[in-house]
């Protein structure tokens, strides 16, 4: 059995056709270890969003390999992906994106139950995740009535709950000041780490560079730092 998460090799995104085609991502070799936290570092436009999006089956690649746990998604026909995404994946959008005509306990309940968790159970696994990120006074309060940190709270408790064994966040702390940027990334990691779950972080925010095992830079939609840790590995230039 592959120790990778996530082994992507040659990815390539094109939006567009002819005149207006634009390459988002070049040749991206990419790989997370099993358990690992990897922080996607680069500049706005750089790619980071589509490169998680591939990863996270919700956007397909134009050219290149993409295998998590050892299933080649990119072979998979479209209507298989939604699939596999409910099963392997939680993700913290870019913007929380959370549901504004449910509670912070059905928003994550909901998640439970699209994951098969009965709906007696769902309200009372979702009620201890929120208490877990410190919401337990918070379980029927609507999205509008949260703050910004609190609403990225949930939006964690929701990509965790069912303990998927991918989470993906983008840009988490974006909208929160230095305390509550750290808090939250801390209550993600930790919730990771219990569960063995393999991480991909997308940030600008280096006050939260130290809770990742490895940085990986993208530019211009290119790896700046390639050698990842399986390269490495397997590298016989590698010391
Ligand atoms: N649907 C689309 N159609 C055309 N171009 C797109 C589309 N989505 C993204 N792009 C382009 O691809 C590039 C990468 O976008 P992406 O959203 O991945 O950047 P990002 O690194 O996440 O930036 P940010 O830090 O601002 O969120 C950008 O130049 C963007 O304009
Ligand atoms: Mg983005």
């Amino acid at each position: 059995m592959s120790n990778l998460a996530i082994d992507a090799r040659g990815v390539n995104k094109t939006f567009g056709t002819g005149a207006l085609a634009f390459q988002a991502l070049k040749d991206v070799d990419f790989q997370v270890k099993r358990g690992e936290l990897v922080m996607l570092v680069g500049p706005s436009g750089s790619g980071k969003t589509t490169l998680l999006s591939i990863l996270g089956c919700v956007l397909t690649a134009s050219a290149g390999v993409v295998e998590l746990f050892g299933t080649n998604i990119t072979s998979l026909r479209e209507r298989q992906l939604p699939v596999l995404r409910q099963a392997l994946i939680g993700f913290v959008f870019q913007g929380h994106n959370l549901i504004s005509s449910l509670t912070a306990l059905q928003n994550v309940a909901l998640i439970l139950e699209t994951r098969g968790v009965k709906r007696r159970h769902a309200h009372d696994e979702a009620a201890a995740l929120l208490k877990r990120v410190g919401l337990g006074d918070k379980l029927n309060s609507f999205p509008d009535q949260l703050s910004g940190g609190q609403r990225q709270r949930v939006a964690i408790a929701r990509a965790v709950a069912g303990k998927p064994p991918l989470v993906f966040a983008d840009e988490p702390t974006a909208a929160l000041d230095a305390h509550a940027g750290l808090e939250v990334t801390k209550i993600l990691t930790e919730m990771c780490r219990e569960n063995g779950t393999s991480v991909v972080v997308v940030t600008h925010d280096n006050r939260i560079f130290h809770l990742a095992d490895r940085i990986v830079h993208i530019e211009d939609g290119q790896i700046t730092d390639g050698h990842t840790a399986a390269a490495a590995a397997t590298s016989p230039t590698a010391h």
